[in-house]
């Protein structure tokens, strides 16, 4: 007679090499994106309070920040406007002379080989603060779409590789495909965010981006954190209207949601780690309470193991450091 228990799942975790051989998931450097904060004047490093390690860069610094990502062999990067003027229809974000615009085409002169992602929204350039049309008291859906495409078309214009719709107006990956198509844009991707939930994890991101809304809040058009189908819904709805790629955000308090989008759609699957993720574990590391360096690379893997192939967040560079050091 075998000795009790004869199944030990403890023998394949015996050491590191039979570990390593049954490993299902695997983080790499191919998975990261990394957003970044482009704003106006010269020699401009500012320090995101809620977020260490971040900063609004004015392009000069910007471009020299980016030799490192360039170097750690970061594939792309996200692209983020602080401009100097808001206005209430947002026309910095469709001005081809605009901050992303201006730092797009200097990104790609500097670094013409990496992935430029830009994040297509009108909120940080609203006096407003919200993400579309203002018309009395509600965000407008329908007037708002042709800005979204005309910022997307700027975007591409100056040289981005792909664009990142993150507004939640219905319609907007349609309006956005049908403008940069008619325009020879063809093989330009979009990336939509399409889960996008109101969440109060975006919180130290506002701060960075100055995108506080400055009346109301955004969950006439952002997701409600309850709702599961309606995720799948708008994921639908995204594919339909030909978004390439398709974001689940924020990531970690919504893992059900990148694998049911992941199962349902076998589409690739952008997670969103967003900045109050990043800003929390930011904040124990400070206190010496967490080990973040295992932290990070703990959430990371996990949210490849719940259906992301690819992340976006603010500790890229430190996981390209760490798992170089192994
Ligand atoms: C703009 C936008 C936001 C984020 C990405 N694009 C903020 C928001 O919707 O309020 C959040 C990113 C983060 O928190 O890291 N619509
Ligand atoms: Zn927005």
């Amino acid at each position: 007679m075998p000795q009790f228990p004869t199944i030990r799942h403890r023998r394949l975790r015996l050491n590191d090499r039979v570990r390593r051989l049954v490993r299902e998931n695997h983080l790499s450097v191919n998975d990261l994106i990394y957003p970044v904060f482009a704003t106006y004047g010269q020699g401009v490093r500012r320090e995101v309070t809620s977020m260490p390690g971040v900063y609004n860069l004015s392009i000069d610094l910007l471009i020299e920040d980016l030799k490192n990502i360039e170097e750690l062999g970061i594939p792309g990067i996200m692209v983020f406007g602080v401009p100097e003027q808001k206005d209430e229809v947002g026309s910095g974000a469709y001005d081809p002379e605009g901050i992303v615009q201006q730092a797009v085409r200097a990104i790609k002169k500097a670094y013409p080989e990496m992935l430029v992602i830009t994040d297509v929204c009108l909120c940080e350039y609203t006096s407003h603060g919200h993400c579309g049309l203002i018309k009395g008291d509600t965000v407008e859906n329908d007037t708002t779409l042709d800005l979204l495409a005309q910022t997307a078309l700027s975007h591409v214009q100056a040289g981005a590789d792909m664009v990142a719709p993150s507004d939640m107006m219905d319609g907007r990956v349609a309006a956005i495909r049908a403008r940069l198509d008619a325009e020879g844009y063809t093989n330009v991707p979009i990336m939509a965010y399409s889960a996008k939930y109101a969440s109060a994890y975006y919180g130290p991101f506002r701060e960075a981006a100055g995108s506080t809304p400055q009346f109301g809040d955004r969950k006439t058009y952002q997701m409600d954190p309850a709702n599961g189908d309606e995720a799948l819904r708008e994921t639908l709805q995204d594919i339909e209207e030909g978004a390439d790629i398709v974001m689940v955000k924020p990531a970690l308090a919504y893992m059900d949601i990148i694998r049911r989008v992941k199962d349902q759609f076998n589409y690739p699957v952008a997670a969103y780690n967003v900045s109050g993720e990043y800003s929390m574990v930011k904040a124990a590391a400070q206190l010496g309470w967490i080990d973040e360096k295992k932290i990070v690379l703990e959430t990371l893997t996990g949210l490849k193991r719940a259906g992301a192939d690819m992340l976006i967040t603010y500790h890229a560079p430190e996981v390209a450091n760490w798992l170089k050091e192994g």
